[in-house]
């Protein structure tokens, strides 16, 4: 079972990703966590190089098959590896990053990514993505309370971060039966039990 988790800037995935894992082991699954960019260690040192503020020069092509090749060494490397072995793979961010983001956000032709996509992750789609859904406001803000987790990325304009959710709330109603959408802005342990009930009646169902 693959599982990944999205949402725009401030959602709280990363921070629930612990515990919904722990959970998720107690009731009796093997459970891999990782998160993208990253994952392998190439696919880390590619995320440095996507991160890195110094990077300003970094073209919206270099920055999408940056990310689509940190996601091909982490699929043949690690996810798809976890899911032969039966284990329950939790991924913080993957393809409809690149979608919402690249796509919607920086309005990369949408066909195009999603070839690109296909061909990146040889075709391996997650079987439930919890969109963690949040006003941008509200998400930026908590962000700005962090400092230290201010990338380069985060540094988009409003707007930008604004057609990013509207694109995971359309992605989410292209694909439903995909896609189970979190209400982010309530209180961080009503968020996670909303997310063990997502994920746990996902699994029930197979
Ligand atoms: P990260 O520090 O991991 O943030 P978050 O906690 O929000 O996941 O940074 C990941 C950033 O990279 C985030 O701004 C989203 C962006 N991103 C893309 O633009 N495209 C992608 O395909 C992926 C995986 C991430």
């Amino acid at each position: 079972m693959f599982i990944t988790l999205e949402g725009p800037e401030g959602s709280g995935k990363t921070s629930q990703v612990p515990s919904l894992a722990d959970y998720l082991r107690e009731e009796g699954y093997d459970v891999v966590v990782t998160r993208e960019p990253g994952g392998t260690a190439v696919s880390d040192q590619i995320r440095d190089v996507l991160m890195n503020l110094k990077n300003v020069s970094i073209v919206p092509r270099t920055e999408i098959l940056l990310f689509l090749a940190a996601r091909a060494q982490h699929v043949e490397g690690l996810i798809r590896p976890a899911l032969e072995a039966g284990k329950l793979v939790l991924c913080d961010r993957y393809g409809d990053s690149t979608l919402a983001y690249q796509g919607y956000g920086h309005k990369t032709d949408l066909e195009t990514l999603r070839y690109l996509l296909n061909y990146a992750t040889g075709g391996l789609k997650p079987d439930l993505t919890l969109l963690l859904d949040i006003p941008v406001e509200m998400g930026l803000e908590r962000k700005r309370k962090n400092d230290s987790e201010w990338n380069r990325l985060d540094a988009y304009a409003e707007a930008f971060h604004k057609r990013v959710r509207q694109g995971y709330l359309e992605l989410a109603k292209l694909e439903p039966e995909r896609w189970d959408i979190i209400d982010a802005s309530k209180d961080k342990d009503q968020v996670q039990q909303d997310m063990r009930q997502a994920v746990i009646s996902r699994l029930k169902q197979k």
